[in-house]
């Protein structure tokens, strides 16, 4: 049975549309634990477009699951996150014009860069998850530089218009997920997860967790943040 982290991004994004104080991502994070999330998510932008440096800073304060910060690797962004001190940052690619992150990170890419900030994180007790494809040289290169938790990207399965599609991508994530499993990793997965995709993601043996947000947090306007949380831990269940 995986884990549920709750993505509260989409609840600031909602605050921003007014630049007020209203909905508090705080008050998110009550609901959400009360309704028995495992974690709480929540993303720091470099253009700070739903998220901001106070946020975070509270945040820290008052998540008593565990707070994983996904972030890029803009130094800035890096520096932040040493001093706010998550207990995981899973890190992510981030492009100025995109609606929500588009793809993994590539880990060979930035081999370099990634081993110095996961040293970084783990000096200061912080788990560091990377967010990559389905690409198994991608997941050997994560194991190379010892990052020991990824994230697999879902978008393509959460996106798929039929069910060959979806089937194939699905083939794709459950594949990905055991050979790193097989090879020591926790695995987590997320993005485009609702409330009828997600079982088949769930289902797959040894998954540690599902990171997923803007399905929740539609569904809580009809329902409620509390059932709309309750609901997806069920079916992850
Ligand atoms: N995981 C990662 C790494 C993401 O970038 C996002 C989107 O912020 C999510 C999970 C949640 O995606 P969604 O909002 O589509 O559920």
């Amino acid at each position: 049975m995986p884990k549920l982290g709750v993505n509260i991004d989409h609840v600031a994004t909602l605050r921003q549309a007014r630049g007020g104080i209203e909905p508090d991502p705080i008050e998110a994070v009550l609901v959400c634990e009360k309704a028995g999330c495992d974690s709480i998510v929540a993303h720091l932008r470099e253009d700070r477009r739903h998220i901001n440096d106070r946020d975070v800073i509270e945040l820290r304060k008052r998540i008593d699951t565990r707070f994983n910060l996904e972030m890029s690797i803009n130094p800035e962004i890096v520096d932040i996150a040493q001093r706010i001190g998550p207990d995981q940052v899973t890190l992510v690619p981030e492009k100025r014009q995109e609606l929500t992150t588009e793809g993994g990170l590539s880990v060979i890419k930035y081999e370099k860069k990634l081993v110095r900030i996961t040293e970084l994180f783990r000096e200061k007790g912080i788990d560091v998850s990377v967010f990559i494809g389905t690409d198994k040289e991608e997941i050997r290169a994560a194991i190379y530089i010892g990052i020991g938790t990824i994230e697999i990207h879902t978008g393509e399965y959460s996106l798929a218009q039929d069910k060959k599609s979806m089937d194939r991508e699905f083939k794709k994530i459950k594949s990905a997920a055991e050979y790193a499993m097989s090879k020591g990793l926790i695995v987590n997965a997320g993005h485009g997860l609702n409330y009828t995709n997600v079982k088949r993601i769930a289902d797959i043996k040894g998954m540690n967790e599902l990171n997923i947000g803007h399905s929740i947090i539609s569904r809580a306007v009809f329902t409620g943040l509390y059932s709309a949380v309750k609901e997806m831990k069920a079916l992850c269940s």
